[in-house]
């Protein structure tokens, strides 16, 4: 097994809690347990909890609130997982490994590149296909697509909302990757972890239901501001291969934190559910303006697609060094954190986490313009 650096974990693990600012984040200001459980009597019930082993694949209350946000799924179609981390590793791992024939993962880019490197490790093929810049939006080049797809494809991924882009797919592409996987009987893994972070308050649509072998993640890392509690869900649409996603999970985690759980639980309640996709929109529209407001301010040096959804954004620079040696700059010289395009596959760009409190960004943004003058 060869395992490739998940380069840009690794850049966060090492520094995103030494530096005096990170900006690395892709979800929302997280919420603190008092904000998530403002109810006294609810809080102290919560205290309660013994902190024992949890039902190892989620609790059946915190297993129907997942269901209940895809349509024809019950409880048996979800497995709860540690962050949506451990939900695509368990996905890929899995089909992988009961796959007699097929090896090849047909991966979107720019992305989160996990499933890649566990794609490697775990001795299957990557091929990438990609989005393009199309009158100013990332759509999916349907065209590179088919050009990767082949009798030997396992699964086809979809990240949507898509880091680092912060585009949505359109349901017209969505529709032809699914003809695409169908074609040849390949399975979807749609990771969906920014769903619900939109930037106009419309819920992304799941890709569950849309196709009938779409596998998708999620997580309450993102939209929901509860990356601590390292909760993460997987839907499949079959009940069976839900049970065999859970006897992996025996070899990870185990289980979820029974807290977790029970937090998630109270997060997923359908009116707490929509309070906190509201705060969501609220964080990514009032800091995206701010932002938006700097990179205009820019303009000589930035190039940019608004994002739709999540709280980053990808601009494209025309500084005289590469993005690593940027980000690398800013970190020792500065303090600061952000990520650059090469960890996506794409230079002369960088990752910004904008989700922030307005004097974590304004202070952020003013220490890049520092160093940005010191360049040209
Ligand atoms: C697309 C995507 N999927 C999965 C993850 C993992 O998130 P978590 O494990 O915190 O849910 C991330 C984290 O940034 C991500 O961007």
């Amino acid at each position: 097994m060869t395992l490739e650096p998940f380069l840009l974990e690794r850049i966060q693990s090492k520094w995103e809690h030494i530096v005096d600012i990170n900006l690395t984040e892709s979800g929302v200001l997280p919420l603190s347990i008092r904000e998530l459980v403002p109810d006294e009597n609810e809080l102290t019930e919560m205290l309660r909890t013994p902190l024992g082993y949890s039902q190892t694949n989620g609790t059946m209350l915190l297993r129907e609130a997942i269901a209940d946000m895809y349509p024809g799924a019950t409880a048996e179609n979800i497995l709860v997982t540690n962050g949506g981390a451990e939900a695509n590793f368990l996905t890929i791992w899995n089909l992988l490994s009961e796959s007699d024939r097929q090896n090849q993962v047909i991966m979107m880019q720019p992305n989160y590149n996990q499933i890649n490197g566990i794609t490697t490790a775990f001795g299957g093929v990557v091929r990438p296909y990609y989005l393009e810049m199309h009158h100013d939006k990332w759509v999916p080049d349907i065209e590179s697509l088919k050009e990767q797809v082949s009798k030997e494809t396992l699964v086809i991924t979809i990240c949507n909302p898509n880091n680092p882009t912060g585009t949505i797919i359109g349901s017209d592409y969505l529709q032809a990757v699914a003809e695409i996987a169908g074609d040849y009987g390949a399975w979807i893994l749609s990771d969906e972890v920014y769903q619900g972070a939109e930037m106009n308050g419309v819920l992304t649509p799941s890709m569950f239901g849309q196709y009938e072998k779409a596998i998708v993640t999620n997580s309450l890392s993102k939209a929901y501001g509860l990356p601590g509690l390292r909760l993460g869900w997987i839907v499949t649409p079959e009940k069976d291969h839900a049970e065999s996603l859970w006897s992996y999970s025996d070899y990870t985690t185990i289980c979820p934190s029974i807290i977790s759980d029970r937090l998630a639980t109270i997060a997923l309640q359908p009116e707490k559910r929509k309070e906190l996709l509201a705060r969501a929109t609220t964080i990514v529209r009032a800091s995206w303006s701010l932002m938006e407001g700097w990179l205009n301010d820019h303009d000589d040096i930035f190039d940019y697609v608004a994002p739709m959804a999540a709280s980053i954004c990808f601009p494209k620079h025309n500084l005289p060094l590469s993005s690593l040696e940027l980000v690398e700059r800013l970190r020792k010289e500065k303090s600061l954190l952000i990520a650059p395009g090469e960890y996506f596959g794409m230079e002369k760009h960088l990752r910004i986490g904008f989700g922030y409190s307005e004097e974590h960004l304004i202070g952020g943004l003013s220490i890049i313009d520092e160093m940005i003058s010191n360049l040209i």
